[in-house]
C-alpha cells in the first residue's frame, strides 16, 4: 500500500490585536478564522498544517495572543516559522508547548520527523529588516540534517523567497544570497519542495534542482505587477492555500485552493453523457 502525506500550507496571516485592520483596510483576523474553517472541512483531512511566517503584523505579544486564540479552532497539528513581521522571541514565548520551536537557541529552525514527509523549517527573519538571510551556521545545519536521511522525501519551509519573482518591490526584500541555499539543495535530491510565503501570491521557480513555490496570502495579495520599479501595493484578490500531496507512488503534487466558497461543485456528466 502506498504511503501518503497531505500537507496544508497557509501563509502571512498578519494578525493584529484588538480587532484592528492591517493597513487600515484588511480584516486579517476574520481571514484566518475563515481559513481555519476551510481547513477543518477539507476531505480528506490534511495530516498537518504549515504556516510560513508573518504570523502577526508587528511582532507584538498581544498580536500573538490573538493569533493563538484564532488557531485554537484548528483541528489539525500546526507548525510555525517566523517572517519579517514576526518577533521570534515573542513567538516562542506565546507557544511554549510547540517544542520544535526550541530546537535551536539562536533562531527558530527545526526538523520534524513525525510524518512520511520530513519537514524542515528555517528562520530567514532579520530583526528590524524586511529582507531575509540564512547564516552560514543555518546552512551548515540544513546540509548536515539533510545528510542524515537521504531516503526521506523532504519539504523545506522558509519565509522569504529564494528566487527572483519579477515583482520589483518584493525582489528588493528577498532571501539574500539565495544561491548559497541553492548550493545546499543541489546536493540533496530528496528535497521535493521549497515552500515560502512573503510574496502573498503563488509563484513557482526552480531552485537548487527542486521546485520552490510561494503560498498565496491569507487575506491580501501582492499585486501582480511585473513593470520595472512598480509600486508597492496589494489587492484583495481571493485568499488561498496550498495542498502538498505526497505519495510513495506519485511523489509530490501541489494544488492551490481558495478560502472563499464559490458556487459548485457541478457535474460534467448526466445520464446522457457529457452535458451539452
Ligand atoms: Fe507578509
Amino acid at each position: 500500500m502506498a504511503e501518503q502525506c497531505l500537507i496544508a500550507h497557509i501563509s502571512d496571516p498578519h494578525i493584529k490585536a484588538d480587532g484592528r485592520l492591517s493597513y487600515r483596510r484588511v480584516d486579517t483576523a476574520n481571514a484566518l478564522r475563515q481559513a481555519v474553517s476551510t481547513l477543518n472541512q477539507l476531505s480528506p483531512q490534511p495530516d498537518l498544517v504549515l504556516i510560513s511566517g508573518d504570523l502577526v503584523d508587528f511582532g507584538q505579544p498581544q498580536e500573538y495572543v490573538t493569533f493563538k486564540r484564532l488557531l485554537e479552532d484548528l483541528r489539525l497539528p500546526v507548525y510555525l516559522i517566523p517572517g519579517n513581521h514576526d518577533n521570534r522571541d515573542h513567538l516562542r514565548a506565546s507557544f511554549p508547548e510547540h517544542r520544535y520551536l526550541f530546537q535551536h537557541a539562536e533562531v527558530v529552525q527545526w526538523v520534524v520527523d513525525d510524518f512520511p514527509v520530513r519537514i524542515i523549517g528555517l528562520d530567514s527573519s532579520v530583526p528590524g529588516a524586511p529582507h531575509g538571510e540564512l547564516s552560514q551556521a543555518s546552512l551548515d545545519w540544513l546540509d548536515a540534517t539533510l545528510v542524515t536521511r537521504p531516503d526521506l522525501p523532504t519539504l523545506v519551509m522558509l519565509h522569504h523567497h529564494p528566487f527572483v519573482s519579477g515583482i520589483d518591490h518584493m525582489d528588493r526584500q528577498p532571501l539574500r544570497e539565495a544561491h548559497r541555499l541553492a548550493e545546499v539543495l543541489t546536493r540533496h535530491s530528496q528535497v521535493e519542495r521549497v515552500i515560502c510565503g512573503h510574496l502573498h501570491r503563488t509563484i513557482q521557480a526552480c531552485v537548487g534542482g527542486t521546485l520552490a513555490i510561494s503560498c498565496p496570502g491569507l487575506s491580501h495579495q501582492v499585486s501582480l505587477d511585473l513593470t520595472p520599479n512598480g509600486p508597492s501595493s496589494f489587492q484583495l484578490e481571493p485568499p488561498g492555500y496550498l495542498l502538498h500531496q505526497w505519495s510513495s507512488i506519485n511523489g509530490m503534487v501541489t494544488h492551490q485552493g481558495f478560502i472563499k466558497h464559490y458556487p459548485g461543485p457541478f457535474p460534467f456528466f448526466d445520464t446522457n453523457g457529457l452535458i451539452d
